[in-house]
């Protein structure tokens, strides 16, 4: 039931909300490949867990034929994906067998292989703030980036109403894995290829170093002492 208008529907269950830079709450629950206990079965991988407000439903639909086509370049990643919805396992098997046999945007007769959680129960949904102002018993679109250790590293949010974006999605990955593989930062709109940015200095004698470090050398791009722009290896 929405509560839009009715501020005295009761919820049975407080949400809360994982943090970034904190661990990825843990759960064990039922999905379309059997129990899953998360991310503890996820270690030494990335994971995408993602939430979606109802199954047999028009964008959510065309989300489910996104990822199950793009879920080999996730692996290719080293990365899950895992699904959920405030539905049964019955209804997310209907589901995606459905799906089975539709066509739409280059996309043909997708098999969906990653895992989907029966969430009938909400405690995923109540344990990740899932449920937010638009209905009490539908997930808002959630993605959340767990890393190899288990670690929340990004988290987004969606309506209902607005499909997510498979490219920011599948950048969010590299951009995260690029981070912590060469300890740069990514600049606004990177993308694989662009130039990353090194930390800034963090004492006086550093900012000399670094203005050392980049006089005279074509990879480096220096706006000022504290931003240092370096072409991708
Ligand atoms: C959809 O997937 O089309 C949808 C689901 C729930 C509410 C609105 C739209």
């Amino acid at each position: 039931m929405d509560n839009k208008n009715d501020m005295n529907v009761q919820v049975d269950s407080t949400p809360t909300f994982p943090l970034i830079g904190r661990p990825a709450p843990k759960f064990t629950a039922n999905t379309t490949h059997g129990e899953i206990n998360f991310p503890d079965d996820y270690k030494g991988k990335w994971v995408i867990l993602f939430s979606h407000p109802a199954d047999f439903t028009p964008v959510c639909t065309t989300e489910f034929m996104t990822f199950a086509s793009m879920h080999e370049e996730f692996r290719a990643l080293n990365t899950e994906l895992v699904g959920l919805s405030i539905d049964s396992v019955h209804a997310h098997l209907g589901w995606v067998t459905a799906i089975k046999n539709y066509s739409w945007n280059g996309i043909e007769n997708p098999e969906v292989k990653f895992p989907v959680i029966d969430d009938v129960k909400m405690e995923v949904a109540n344990k990740y703030g899932m449920l937010q102002g638009e209905s009490d018993t539908a997930a808002v679109r959630a993605v959340f980036f767990v890393d190899p250790d288990g670690m929340m590293r990004t988290i987004l949010y969606y309506p209902a109403s607005l499909g997510r974006n498979f490219n920011e999605i599948k950048r969010i990955i590299i951009g995260l894995q690029k981070s912590d593989a060469e300890g740069v930062a990514l600049p606004a709109n990177w993308h694989p290829g662009k130039d990353v940015i090194v930390p800034p200095p963090s004492t006086t004698d550093d900012i000399k170093k670094r203005l050392e470090e980049v006089k005279g050398k074509e990879e480096y791009n220096q706006l000022d002492w504290y931003l240092t722009f370096k072409k991708d290896q």
